[in-house]
């Protein structure tokens, strides 16, 4: 278990105690496994603490990635605390993000971000995170095989994003129908699993409706569905994505994040506020640790699909912390529509990315 570690991190940089303890963590975020978790770190369980000191890791200003719709600030968001909460566990402490030593351990790596709008917007804050903490070096913003890439020439490091809202395969059919295929896995396969690291997420595509749909028909073997439950959805497509996995990803080589499903705040009495509709105007996180509404309903459906994996998968278990973010969505500074379901950046992304390097150290 320890080994696909030792391979992906390069050799001359691995550290012995981090690849057992990362070995260890497979054991330990699977799900369908009763380990005593409370005498071991859970990065994900703690609470937001007010940090102006320690975040953000990089301003607006800094970061030349960040696109139009995640620029809170410049499009007039008129408060600023959402960049300044930094996340902290009860049981243990989070390593600082160290951009530099991420860069170092991922020499000559190509790290693919695969999956929907969410997963772009953590795209580019991850790039923000490793630019500012190297500044002096160059960086190359370019698009590679039709994928946008970011590399960092003097590491050799390249950070690409593949889109692709559900991971299964979108096909265009007779009369340009598109069909959403429950059990294929499409042309993206032949390109993630030459990536050295894979970040996967999916979630929020299987809520669309209407006009916002991007297909007509669901199909799964030869059935064809008009409408479909989007959890059972959801679920069957995360179990082809688990089937593809098992057999074609050489883990031993390739380093499997799957992010957690990334919540909106829509609907204001998922946190108990009368007063408010949405995420608009909601400048301070839900206080404490719990929320109000209760664990995200498809939290559950991607633990069953990561647990029955057979190969290293390591879940980034964000869904709770972030379903406190109330206040980090870029609301009416965004996009036209009032956006509850992205991320402002500087923003809760950053912290994802922490947690995601946490968890490459072996947290
Ligand atoms: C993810 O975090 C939530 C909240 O802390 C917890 O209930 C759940 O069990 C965690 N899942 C895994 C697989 O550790
Ligand atoms: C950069 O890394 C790639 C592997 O991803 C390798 O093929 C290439 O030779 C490296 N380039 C340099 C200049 O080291
Ligand atoms: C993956 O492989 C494991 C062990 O071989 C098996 O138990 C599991 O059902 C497989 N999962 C899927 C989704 O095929
Ligand atoms: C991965 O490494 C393990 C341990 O050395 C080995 O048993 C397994 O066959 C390897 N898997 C592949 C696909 O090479």
């Amino acid at each position: 278990m320890g080994l696909p570690v030792a391979v992906a991190v390069g050799t001359m940089y691995a550290v012995p105690t981090a690849m057992l303890a990362f070995g260890f963590l497979v054991e330990y975020l699977r799900p369908d496994k009763n380990r005593d978790l409370e005498s071991e770190c859970n990065i994900f369980q703690g609470r937001w603490v007010f940090d102006a000191h320690h975040v953000p890791l990089y301003t607006p200003q800094s970061c030349p990635f960040i696109t139009k719709k995640f620029d809170c600030q410049n499009n007039g968001r008129p408060d600023n605390d959402y960049m300044k909460y930094r996340w902290n566990p009860y049981s243990c402490m989070l390593p600082r993000f160290h951009g530099e030593d991420f860069l170092i351990r991922f020499e000559g790596k190509r790290i693919m971000f695969v999956g929907d709008s969410v997963g772009y917007n953590q795209w580019l804050s991850l790039a923000c995170m490793l630019h500012s903490a190297v500044p002096q070096h160059k960086y190359v913003l370019h698009t590679k095989g039709g994928l946008p890439t970011i590399t960092f020439p003097a590491y050799n490091v390249s950070l690409m994003f593949y889109p692709d809202d559900f991971l299964v395969d979108i096909a265009v059919g007779g009369k340009n129908e598109r069909i959403l295929k429950l059990d294929s896995i499409g042309n993206g396969g032949v390109v993630w699993k030459d990536a050295d690291v894979l970040v996967f997420n999916t979630w929020n595509g299987w809520l669309q409706t209407g006009k916002k749909q991007s297909w007509d028909v669901i199909q799964e073997a030869n059935a064809r569905h008009n409408d479909m439950d989007p959890l059972v959805a959801y679920e069957k497509a995360l179990n082809t994505w688990a089937k593809w996995v098992n057999s074609t990803v050489d883990t031993n080589k390739t380093m499997i994040f799957f992010q957690g499903v990334s919540p909106d705040h829509f609907n204001s009495r998922d946190w108990a506020d009368p007063n408010a509709k949405n995420c608009k105007r909601q400048t301070r996180p839900v206080p404490g640790h719990r929320y109000p509404g209760g664990p995200h309903p498809a939290e559950a459906v991607l633990e069953r699909a990561l647990g029955s994996v057979s190969e290293s998968v390591y879940l980034v278990n964000v869904t709770a912390l972030s379903q406190l973010r109330k206040d980090g969505h870029p609301s009416i500074y965004g996009s036209k529509d009032v956006d509850c379901t992205h991320w402002c950046l500087p923003g809760l992304p950053d912290a994802w990315n922490e947690l995601l390097y946490a968890t490459i150290l072996g947290y």
